[in-house]
């Protein structure tokens, strides 16, 4: 059912905001979500990447799906990537769009680190901060299968996964997006270094929580080196729980640290994936995010099963400067349209999030039930 239209006092999501250099029309942020339609071996951004991202032009800014910084950071099947020609012109296709339909969109790097699989690397051992099975599973074209024993990274192959960010970066501009963000969350290859149950190493990258951060730091400022101004976020998520990962006081106390020294970046924003919230009544934990409030002296983006009440009522408490939703996007390509007007959103299908093809992906309807 309709409401009125609501103004931008009463609904914060629809109010402009500035998040380093890049200047939001709205509150509203598409989160990264990984789609695999990636083309070919080449993994190559198509037309439908340019379709699916130009129907969600109105929102706020788009984080693009996770993107590969190079061949050695894949751990997932047709997810494309930023470092050949091709993919830089396929980019270029869908950055276009989406510019000419009046958004703003940055893409977000990924490297699973040791959260890939042999099957995606010819054969060869994934690579991690040292030789500890993450016991996570990589979807693979056979499916979802478990992880093994990875490789410990050599000092040079560190410096050389900087660099592939650097160079990312660098094609991330030249394929015309308007910043990148550091995809630093879940169980990949960044979380893993900083996580002291898989970063065993004693060389400047472990031993230390100031040590385990320092590919993150070095990943930052290698990103920020291509752009002028502030075009670089990092996306972080303490609360991650799976086989390794488990929030508690010393890792949090971490990540505290961490923020702080986050501060002294040149960040656009800081990008949270806050608590899972606990189904089917519990909405979002606004305290788990204002922790974040008081470390972060810059922007704030706060993410993780919000609707339109609960992002406006986290927004006007001060909390984050801008909500991102991933689901709804995904089933409602005129998300922001919906808020403003206060239609129903529709409930997207699990079933195609990563199945491939049109279906699932471009062939979400916009809204048509109008009342008076
Ligand atoms: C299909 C799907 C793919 C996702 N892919 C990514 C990704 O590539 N990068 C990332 O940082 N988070 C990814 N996420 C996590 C979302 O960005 C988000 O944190 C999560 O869905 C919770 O937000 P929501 O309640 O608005 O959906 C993905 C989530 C879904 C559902």
């Amino acid at each position: 059912m309709s409401t009125l239209i609501r103004t931008s006092v009463e609904q914060p999501l629809l109010s402009p905001l500035r998040l380093g250099d890049l200047r939001l029309p709205n509150r509203t942020v598409m989160a990264p979500a990984t789609r695999a339609r990636a083309a070919g071996a080449g993994l190559v951004p198509t037309a439908l990447h340019a379709a699916y991202y130009g129907q969600r032009a109105a929102a706020g800014l788009i984080v693009t799906e996770g993107t590969w910084v190079d061949e050695r950071a894949v751990g997932f099947v047709r997810v494309p990537g930023v470092y050949s020609e091709e993919q830089v012109e396929g980019w270029r296709r869908v950055t276009d769009v989406v510019h000419c339909l009046g958004g703003r969109i940055v893409l977000q790097l990924w490297h699973t680190g040791a959260v890939s699989h042999p099957d995606h690397l010819g054969g060869e051992r994934p690579l991690g901060p040292s030789a500890v099975d993450p016991h996570e599973t990589s979807f693979t074209a056979d499916g979802r299968r478990p992880t093994v024993v990875p490789r410990a990274m050599t000092r040079a192959e560190i410096e050389g996964t900087v660099a592939a960010y650097g160079t990312a970066s660098a094609n991330a501009r030249r394929a015309g997006f308007d910043g990148v963000e550091i995809h630093a969350v879940g169980p990949y290859l960044i979380p893993q270094f900083l996580n002291p149950r898989l970063n065993r190493r004693t060389d400047a990258y472990g031993g230390t929580p100031a040590r385990r951060r320092r590919l993150l730091l070095e990943v930052v400022g290698a990103a920020a080196a291509p752009w002028p101004g502030r075009r670089v976020g990092v996306r972080l998520s303490p609360y991650w729980t799976s086989a390794r990962f488990a929030p508690d006081a010393r890792t949090l106390a971490e990540f505290d640290e961490l923020v702080d020294v986050l501060n002294g970046c040149p960040l656009a924003y800081l990008h949270l994936r806050g608590r899972d919230p606990v189904p089917p009544e519990a909405g979002p934990d606004f305290a788990a995010l204002d922790r974040y409030r008081r470390l972060f002296h810059g922007p704030l983006i706060a993410n993780n099963g919000f609707d339109r009440a609960s992002a406006n009522a986290l927004i006007a408490a001060g909390i984050a400067d801008a909500v991102s939703f991933a689901t709804h996007f995904i089933a409602n390509p005129d998300l922001v349209s919906r808020f403003a007007l206060g239609q129903e959103l529709t409930a997207g299908d699990p079933a195609t999030y990563y199945s491939g093809g049109a279906e699932g992906y471009v062939d979400y309807p916009v809204c048509t039930h109008w009342t008076r």
